[in-house]
C-alpha cells in the first residue's frame, strides 16, 4: 500500500468514502435524483494501489443517458481518486431491482393513481380554448419555460392527443421517453418535463382514430405512469373545444385551475365562454383569461388590430358574471413574428427573444403563477378557525 493513501478504518476506507461522497453529486439526467439514491451504484472497490473501480447499474439496457452518466461517474470518481486512478464498470439493473426502484420513486405507494391529487402541492393549470388555433399550445410551452426559468419545477402534459404539438414547440420532436419497468420517464426540454402522445407514435403523419375511452385512458396513464417527481406546476395543453378530452381532464383533475385562451375577436367570445363554463361544471376553477394575437405594433408606433380588440376582456367579464371571485384578464399577448418563428424552430420566444412584447406579456403571467402561494388553497388543514 502506498504511504499517502488514507489509513482510517479499513485499508483505503477513507478513499472509498470520498468516492461515494463524490458519486452522490452525480444525478440521473432523466430522473433528476442522485444515482446514490437510485441504487445505481453497484459497488466501489479500492485496490491496494489506490485504483478505484466503480460499478454502476443503468436502469435499462440502451439507456439514452448512459454515456452521460458513465462520464459523470468517471469524473466524480477521479475527482476523489486522482485522474487515471478510476474505472467504471457498467451493468444493467435486474427486473427486481428496477421494480424496487420504481416503487421507491412512487413513494412506496402500492395503489397507483394520479400523482396530482387535490392534496398534492403541485398547482395544476389546464389551458383551454373554445376555438382552435388561438395559440394554446404556444402559450403553454412558453409559460412552462418561463416558469422553469424562474426556478420552478415544471411539467407539461400534452393532452391534445390527436393534435399534439408540444414536442415540436419545445424542440424535442422525435425524442422517445425512457421506460423503466412500467414507469415512463418524461423527456426534458428547457428544464420542463414533457409527455405527449407524439412521443409514442412512430409516424406522426399517420392519423389515429381515437375514441373517448381511449383518450381518457391515455390522459389517465400520463397522470399515473409518467414519473414527474415533485412538481411545483403542471400545465395541461388541451385540444380546442369542449370535447371528450376536456371532460376527461375535468374528471381526472377536478381541482385544476383553468386558463382560457381567446383571440381579441369579440365574435369568438361565445365559444371561449363555453369552454370555461364546461370546466366549471366539472368543479374546476377558472383562473383567468389570456388574450392572444392582440394588436401588432407597427414601425410607425401605431397598432394593427388584425383580429379586432376587446375579446379577452369580454370573455373575462362574461365568465365573471355572477361569481364571487371575478375571472381576471391575465395578459394580452400581441401578434409576434418572433413568437411564431420560435415555435416553428422549437426554441420558445421567451428564451429566444426575451425582449419581444409577446415574451414580456407571457412572462407577466408566469410571474403571477410563480408568486401564487403553493397549493394550500382548498386543502383541508384539519383545523377550525377560532371564532
Ligand atoms: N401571438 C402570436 N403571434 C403570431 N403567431 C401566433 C401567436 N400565437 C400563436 N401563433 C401561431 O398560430 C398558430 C397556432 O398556434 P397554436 O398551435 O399554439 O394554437 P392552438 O390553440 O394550440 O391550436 P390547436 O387548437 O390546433 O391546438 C401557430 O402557428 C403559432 O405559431
Ligand atoms: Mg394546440
Amino acid at each position: 500500500m502506498t504511504a499517502d493513501l488514507p489509513t482510517d478504518g479499513l485499508p483505503n476506507g477513507g478513499l472509498r468514502d470520498r468516492v461515494l461522497a463524490a458519486l452522490a453529486g452525480v444525478t440521473d439526467p432523466e430522473i433528476r435524483k442522485p444515482i446514490t439514491d437510485l441504487d445505481m451504484v453497484a459497488g466501489v472497490d479500492v485496490g491496494d494501489d489506490g485504483q478505484v473501480t466503480v460499478g454502476i447499474r443503468l436502469t435499462i439496457a440502451g439507456c439514452p443517458a448512459a454515456v452521460r452518466i458513465e462520464r459523470d461517474v468517471l469524473e466524480a470518481a477521479e475527482s476523489a481518486a486522482g485522474v487515471g486512478h478510476a474505472t467504471v464498470e457498467v451493468s444493467v439493473m435486474t427486473r427486481e431491482q428496477r421494480q424496487a426502484l420504481t416503487e421507491r420513486l412512487r413513494g412506496g405507494k402500492v395503489a397507483r393513481g394520479t400523482q396530482f391529487t387535490k392534496d398534492s402541492l403541485t398547482r395544476v393549470y389546464a389551458v383551454t380554448s373554445g376555438k382552435g388555433g388561438v395559440g394554446k399550445s404556444t402559450i403553454t410551452a412558453n409559460l412552462a419555460v418561463a416558469l422553469a426559468e424562474q426556478g420552478l419545477r415544471v411539467g407539461i402534459v400534452d393532452a391534445d392527443v390527436y393534435g399534439f404539438s408540444i414536442p415540436g414547440l419545445l424542440g424535442i420532436a422525435g425524442v422517445k421517453p425512457t421506460q423503466v419497468g412500467d414507469m415512463i420517464l418524461p423527456p426534458i426540454a428547457y428544464d420542463v418535463k414533457v409527455i405527449s402522445i407524439g412521443m409514442f407514435v412512430d409516424d406522426p403523419s399517420v392519423a389515429v382514430a381515437w375514441r373517448g375511452p381511449m383518450l381518457h385512458r391515455t390522459i389517465q396513464q400520463f397522470l399515473t405512469d409518467v414519473y414527474f417527481g415533485d412538481l411545483d406546476v403542471l400545465l395541461l395543453d388541451l385540444p380546442p373545444g369542449t370535447g371528450d378530452v376536456a371532460i376527461s381532464v375535468g374528471q381526472l383533475l377536478p381541482h385544476a385551475d383553468v386558463i382560457v385562451v381567446t383571440t381579441p375577436q369579440p365574435a369568438a367570445a361565445d365559444v371561449a365562454e363555453r369552454s370555461g363554463v364546461v370546466a366549471r361544471q366539472t368543479g374546476q376553477t377558472l383562473y383567468g383569461v389570456i388574450e392572444n394575437m392582440a394588436g401588432l405594433p407597427q414601425p410607425d408606433g401605431s397598432v394593427l388590430n388584425l383580429f379586432g380588440s376587446g375579446g379577452g376582456a369580454e370573455v373575462a367579464a362574461r365568465l365573471s358574471a355572477g361569481q364571487d371571485t371575478p375571472v381576471p384578464l391575465l395578459a394580452q399577448v400581441p401578434l409576434s413574428v418572433s413568437l411564431r418563428t420560435g415555435g416553428d424552430a422549437g426554441t420558445p420566444v421567451v428564451l429566444a427573444d426575451p425582449g419581444d412584447p409577446a415574451s414580456v406579456a407571457i412572462r407577466t403571467v408566469a410571474v403571477r403563477l410563480a408568486t401564487r402561494s403553493r397549493g394550500l388553497s382548498g386543502l383541508s388543514l384539519g383545523i377550525t378557525p377560532a371564532r
